[in-house]
């Protein structure tokens, strides 16, 4: 019998590539987001992942045709730039409704079902950035910070159960993201900040087009996803990426401050 899987953010990057990759590997793949997903061999579940009464039909589909699910890979997310001072409420709030909120709707409606599983994975995918504050990035890196939160609350309410969490924490991958998330115009910002914003973003864009390529990244959490015993955290990314992880929890606030500084200066 085969596993069966949902992945959300299947419409795009490392959704997309996971769905794929899990439907080459035998998976059963249920393909969940916005944009209904035309993937050879995935079934696609259109819903918004920050509506929790469209995110509980989608999977009450998934389970009234398989009649059970092993595995959650929650890849659906979005990015955001800009000042704290200035940038639109509204559009700050897209960001927290889909990375936490939606992250949220969707442990909600599967945990129950997650847990008749045998063998059950949930995997939600953080980010980098949400190890840290970055400069125009704050309300992304709270709604990630915030995923990191859920997940390690999670894995200690489940204990006893059958699912496992993991919380995979990606560097840059080259994706379409940066096309399809708010970025706050430069010149709406006060000038105090308007230099340091357009070089801000300006790395954010080149660092995600020479990013990870969202096939390794699908490769890794694959991976993840067999291993026998799931640790809390997975950071997928360049060395550097990875010990800057290490150097925000381990560094006294003010040096650490001083290296994230240099970066964005
Ligand atoms: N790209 C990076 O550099 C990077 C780095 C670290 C972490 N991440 C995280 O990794 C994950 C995958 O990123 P990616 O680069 O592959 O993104 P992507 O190519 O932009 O794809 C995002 C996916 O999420 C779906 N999505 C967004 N909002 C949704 C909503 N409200 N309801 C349902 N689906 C929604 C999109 O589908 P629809 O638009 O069709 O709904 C799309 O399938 C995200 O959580 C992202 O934050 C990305």
């Amino acid at each position: 019998m085969p596993q069966i899987a949902l992945v959300t953010g299947a419409s795009s990057g490392v959704g997309e590539a996971l769905s794929l990759l899990l439907t080459d590997r035998g998976w059963r793949v249920y393909g969940l987001s916005r944009r209904s997903v035309e993937l050879e061999g995935v079934i696609a579940l259109p819903a918004d992942i920050s509506d929790a009464e469209a995110i509980r039909r989608a999977v009450g589909q998934l389970l009234d045709r398989e009649g059970r699910l092993d595995a959650v890979l929650h890849c659906a997310g979005v990015g955001g730039a800009g000042a704290v001072e200035s940038m639109p409420e509204e559009q700050a709030r897209q960001v927290m409704e889909a990375n936490f909120w939606g992250s949220w709707n969707v442990c909600q409606a599967t945990l129950p079902y997650l847990r008749k599983s045998p063998r059950a994975r949930l995997l939600l995918v953080s980010s980098i950035a949400g190890h840290m504050g970055i400069p125009f990035r704050s309300v992304y890196c709270a709604s990630k910070a915030a995923v990191i939160a859920l997940s390690d609350s999670l894995r200690l309410e489940l204990r006893g159960s059958t699912v496992q969490v993991a919380c995979i924490s990606p560097g840059d991958i080259a994706t379409n993201s940066i096309a399809t998330q708010y970025r706050q115009p430069a010149g709406d910002l006060d000038p105090l900040y308007r230099e340091r914003y357009r070089r801000a973003d300006e790395a954010m864009v080149n660092n995600v087009d020479q990013g990870m390529s969202a096939r390794h990244v699908a490769e890794k959490m694959a991976a993840i996803l067999e291993r026998e015993t799931l640790s809390p955290h997975y950071v997928i990314g360049e060395p550097v990426q990875k010990l800057s992880t290490i150097a925000q929890r381990i560094l006294p606030g003010r040096a650490w401050e001083w290296v994230l500084g240099r970066y964005y200066s």
